[in-house]
């Protein structure tokens, strides 16, 4: 495992992205495994300014996301679709048809599971996969739990993270209860992860994740048994690390 320290955020976000341009030249047809949320979204403004300066060619990329909410449609604006659309893709010459993320409108979890590991499978598996920490540890929607789900799978979403999320929706029932995620294992395959993590609220669980035991219980520790891993943290998620 490498770990990059960085200054800030900004900082962050520029290392990350030079991970990222440093694989889609070498491969330009490569696989990029993506995430949403608010750690990424300084990289992909990164990615989008080299592509517009001309140092990028997103031609012959493909990529597939870790995760989706269960039946929001695309244009919904809390979808991961809606966050991916407009934050990066249209940013950039990425075929659209060469972009998956798993389907929320389809009501039969096994069928859109099965669907979305052949998608991967089909793709040849995911060169450089891209992941946000959350605050308990989870990588994609891949909760604390009692044992690691392997493989693309429906969660249902914990009571806090549906009423952290009924902000963003006319009322608690429209908010998502369930969640398209790929699994632990489907994330291990990836040939090369990178983890981006910044601020302080985040620097005891990076710690855990990265020197604690091996555990379901903290998902992004499973990292630890990944033989290419590149860590970007700024010095606030790095503050609490003992010595
Ligand atoms: C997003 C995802 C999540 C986030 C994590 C961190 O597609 O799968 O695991 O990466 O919740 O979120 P932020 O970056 O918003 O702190």
């Amino acid at each position: 495992m490498k770990l990059y320290r960085a200054k800030d955020y900004k900082d962050m976000s520029r290392k990350a992205a030079n991970v990222i341009s440093a694989q889609v030249i070498m491969k330009p047809d490569c696989v990029l495994g993506l995430a949403t949320g608010s750690s990424p979204l300084g990289t992909y403004q990164q990615l989008i300014e080299w592509y517009e300066k001309g140092d990028l060619d997103f031609s012959e990329t493909k990529s597939a996301n870790l995760d989706e909410y269960k039946g929001l449609p695309r244009d919904n604006d809390q979808s991961y679709y809606y966050f991916m659309y407009n934050n990066f893709f249209k940013h950039i010459n990425i075929d659209l048809n060469n972009t998956n993320i798993p389907n929320g409108m389809e009501p039969d979890s096994a069928k859109e599971c099965a669907r979305y590991e052949k998608v991967i499978a089909d793709l040849g598996g995911v060169d450089l996969q891209l992941l946000g920490l959350g605050h308990n540890g989870h990588i994609g929607f891949n909760e604390p739990d009692a044992a690691f789900e392997k493989i693309t799978h429906c969660v249902d979403l914990t009571e806090s993270t549906i009423e952290a999320n009924k902000r963003f929706f006319a009322t608690i029932d429209d908010v998502p209860k369930q969640a398209y995620t790929m699994g632990i294992g489907t994330i291990m395959r990836a040939k090369k992860i990178l983890l981006i993590v910044s601020g302080e609220e985040k620097s005891s669980i990076l710690y855990k994740a990265l020197y604690g035991p091996v555990t379901p219980q903290v998902p992004a520790s499973i990292l630890q048994l990944h033989n290419d891993v590149v860590v970007v943290a700024d010095e606030a998620a790095l503050s609490k690390f003992p010595g």
